[in-house]
Parts: C-alpha cells; sequence; structure tokens
C-alpha cells in the first residue's frame, strides 16, 4: 500500500485577539446591567441574578489567557455580544473560504506543492457558514483546483478524521494530494451571555497537505504511521442550531442553538478515553510510549491535556513534550492540535516520532502517528 506523507501545515491567525480581562469587563458590565434591569423579578424570586465572571477563575480553570476573533467590537459591546460582520454577496469569497485560502496557500507553499497538485479539497471543521454549496467546492474554484471537494463536520475532532480520510485518499490512489482545511469561526456558536463557557472558545484556520511519500519532495515530511478513529454518542457538548429549527418557533432565541456543555462530565469521560485512545495506536502502529517525544494534543483545557498526558506517561509531561497554543489562542476546535504540531515541529530531528490527537463532541477521537522524515 502506498504510504502517506503529512507535507505541509499552513495556519490562519484572525486579525483581533480579545484578553481574559477585556472579556471580563465585558460580561460583568452586561450582568450589571441585566440585574439592574430585572431588579424587581429578582428580589421577587422569579429571575436568578447573573454572578460576574472572573479572570483568575477562567486562567486557573482553563489555562486560557486570549483567544483571537475574527470581529472584536461586537462581541465586546455589552448590548450586543456578538460580533458584527457584515453577510458577503454569493458573487463574493464567503468569509469561511476565505480563511481557508489563506491557510492553504501557506500550506502548499511548505509543502512545495501548487494548486495543480492536488487532486481533493476536505473542509473538516465545526460549524459551515451555510448548507450548500460545499465550501470545499468554493475553497477548490478560488484556488484553481481541479478535482472534486466535500465538507464534513466530527466537531473538534474534524481534522484527525479528515487526515485519515486523505490517507485513504493517497493510499486507494484516489488522489495524489488532498488539501484539508479547518476554517473554525468558534465564535459564531459560542454563547458570549453564558459565565461559564464565555471565555472557552477561539478563532483560527489550518491548513494540512496529504500525499503520497514516493513522490512527496517537501523539506517538511512527516509520514503517517498509524491513523484510528473513535466515536460514542454523548449529550455532553452539544448545539441544536440546525435547518429544522424553522419548524417550530418557540425554540427561537433559546441558549439550546448555541454551544452548550456539562464541562465537568466532559472532563471527567473524555481524559481517560483520549489517553487509552492514544497507547492503543501507539502500539497498532508497532511502537511503545517511551519512543513517542511529542503529543500534539486537541486544545481545550490545559489542565486536561496535562491529565491525559499523565495518564499515557506516568508521569508530569516536559513543557516541549505536550506544546500548549492555548493560552493565546483558547479552543479553536478542530484546529487546535494542528496549530500545535504547525508551530512545534521544526526542532524535532529526524526519526522523532509524535502523536496528534483530537477529541470533542460526539464525543469523537482522533490520534494520528507521525515519524519525522
Ligand atoms: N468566572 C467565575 N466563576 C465561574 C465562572 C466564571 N466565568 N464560570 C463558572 N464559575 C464558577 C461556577 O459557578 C462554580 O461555582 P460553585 O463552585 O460555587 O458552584 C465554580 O466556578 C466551578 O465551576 P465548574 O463549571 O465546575 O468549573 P470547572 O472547574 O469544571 O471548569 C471548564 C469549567 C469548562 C473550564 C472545565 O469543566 C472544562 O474545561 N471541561 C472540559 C470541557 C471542554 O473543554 N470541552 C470542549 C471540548 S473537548
Amino acid at each position: 500500500m502506498r504510504q502517506a506523507v503529512i507535507s505541509g501545515t499552513g495556519l490562519y491567525t484572525p486579525p483581533f485577539s480579545i484578553s481574559n480581562q477585556e472579556l471580563v469587563t465585558c460580561f460583568n458590565a452586561y450582568a450589571e446591567q441585566f440585574n439592574a434591569g430585572h431588579a424587581a423579578a429578582i428580589a421577587d424570586g422569579t429571575v436568578t441574578a447573573l454572578e460576574g465572571s472572573s479572570v483568575a477563575f477562567i486562567e486557573k480553570a482553563s489555562g486560557i489567557k486570549a483567544r483571537y476573533v475574527m470581529e472584536k467590537d461586537g462581541i465586546l459591546d455589552p448590548a450586543r455580544m456578538v460580533s458584527r460582520i457584515p453577510e458577503r454577496g454569493d458573487d463574493e469569497l464567503s468569509i469561511q473560504a476565505d480563511m481557508a485560502v489563506a491557510a492553504a496557500r501557506a500550506a502548499l507553499q511548505q509543502a512545495g506543492r501548487s494548486a495543480a497538485d492536488i487532486d481533493m479539497v476536505l473542509v473538516a471543521c465545526s460549524n459551515m457558514q451555510r448548507a450548500y454549496p460545499a465550501l470545499a467546492v468554493e475553497v477548490q474554484q478560488a484556488l484553481d483546483i481541479d478535482g472534486y471537494g466535500f465538507d464534513m463536520n466530527v466537531a473538534c475532532s474534524s481534522a484527525t478524521f479528515g487526515i485519515q480520510t486523505a490517507v485513504a485518499a493517497v493510499q486507494s490512489g484516489q488522489a495524489r494530494a488532498v488539501l484539508v482545511l479547518n476554517p473554525e469561526i468558534t465564535s459564531g456558536h459560542l454563547n458570549w451571555r453564558d459565565r461559564d463557557s464565555h471565555f472557552i472558545f477561539g478563532d483560527a484556520c489550518t491548513a494540512i497537505i496529504v500525499e503520497a511519500k514516493d513522490t512527496a519532495t517537501s523539506k517538511h515530511q512527516f509520514e503517517i504511521l498509524e491513523t484510528q478513529l473513535k466515536t460514542s454518542f454523548s449529550n455532553n457538548i452539544r448545539n441544536n442550531f440546525g435547518f429544522l429549527n424553522r419548524f417550530d418557533e418557540t425554540g427561537e432565541g433559546k441558549a439550546d442553538k448555541l454551544f452548550r456543555q456539562q464541562g465537568r462530565k466532559v472532563f471527567k469521560e473524555v481524559c481517560p478515553m483520549a489517553a487509552e485512545m492514544i497507547k492503543a495506536t501507539i502500539a497498532k502502529a508497532g511502537l511503545e510510549v517511551p519512543q513517542v517525544s511529542r503529543y500534539w494534543l486537541h486544545q481545550a483545557n490545559l489542565n486536561m491535556n496535562l491529565l491525559i498526558t499523565r495518564m499515557i506517561l506516568g508521569r508530569d509531561a516536559e513543557p516541549q513534550e505536550a506544546p500548549v497554543i492555548l493560552d493565546e489562542y483558547a479552543n479553536t476546535s478542530s484546529a487546535g492540535s494542528i496549530i500545535a504540531f504547525h508551530k512545534y515541529q521544526d526542532d524535532m530531528p529526524a526519526g522523532a516520532l509524535g502523536v496528534i490527537c483530537s477529541f470533542g463532541a460526539g464525543y469523537s477521537i482522533g490520534c494520528v502517528v507521525v515519524r519525522k522524515l
């Protein structure tokens, strides 16, 4: 069977960053206004007063210090608390395709490839801005790629599931090279008025090129030794937004049409699942844990990643063993583990082994074992 490599990655970082302090100042102004506006109902017990958010809590509970967003002023306006981004016309490049094209160009350059070398485009992310036509087909046209493209959504695990789909296409001879894109505008599904989760997410887009090893020429190659995917149904991370919402007007404006989670349960259930999957995938690749020098983990919560690496290694990981980007980017859903991979690979010697692992809604977990060439 043909071997596949990751021959290049690219990253698009949005132009605006929001610090925890900025976010908390806005949330607390909103909470004060809400409480003042509902003072009588709060006094008679029919409405619950909102409690303030806290920078110290956010950093301790999650490790997040800031997040990038596509538009900042609307989010930080206590009377609005959602981005202000005008709709684009059908004849303009859509915003998710726009960020995907930027990340794709960077990945193509790193791989030493051009659009003519790509046969397949996958847009794999948590939220698509429209039902159809597929964003992947729009990106394909924008980059002038011949072949085919389609969208897929496996929430936070979209990138690793996308890599596995790309590997299968390369191994079967269906595609010489595949462009996998993860344009995450998570600021669109985040409820900025929910104290429990308003700090969690950020926007970013990553691009990955998977191609046949025997013809790859890139100086940045990682051989894909093994991939393993797993899903197991859970309601603990859920978003009921969808095209059938209009069937029932009573649901309009309900918070269940945005991201919501049982954070404690997710933490408790997902950490052991991810650690077991990583160990099983390393074993399936014919390797042992001590041979692996790097874990590019999904970037949702620092404490989760510390626990998962402790479960794998039986000790605390050194910082370079499990690089952290969530302090600067927050949870960028499927892009997170790929941002870590993109930023923390240059120091690895040829032959070094690593694991990319994502985990999230579904539940879904994806593991990719790679060796630097
Ligand atoms: N500011 C201050 N206090 C806050 C707060 C905020 N923004 N949000 C919640 N709190 C309070 C809670 O009200 C609670 O108070 P109580 O103890 O008086 O009841 C306390 O802080 C602890 O809240 P809890 O929700 O139990 O916090 P946590 O330690 O579980 O951390 C998460 C919350 C979301 C950071 C954490 O559960 C998590 O990251 N889980 C993983 C889920 C995840 O990342 N999923 C994404 C996909 S994998």
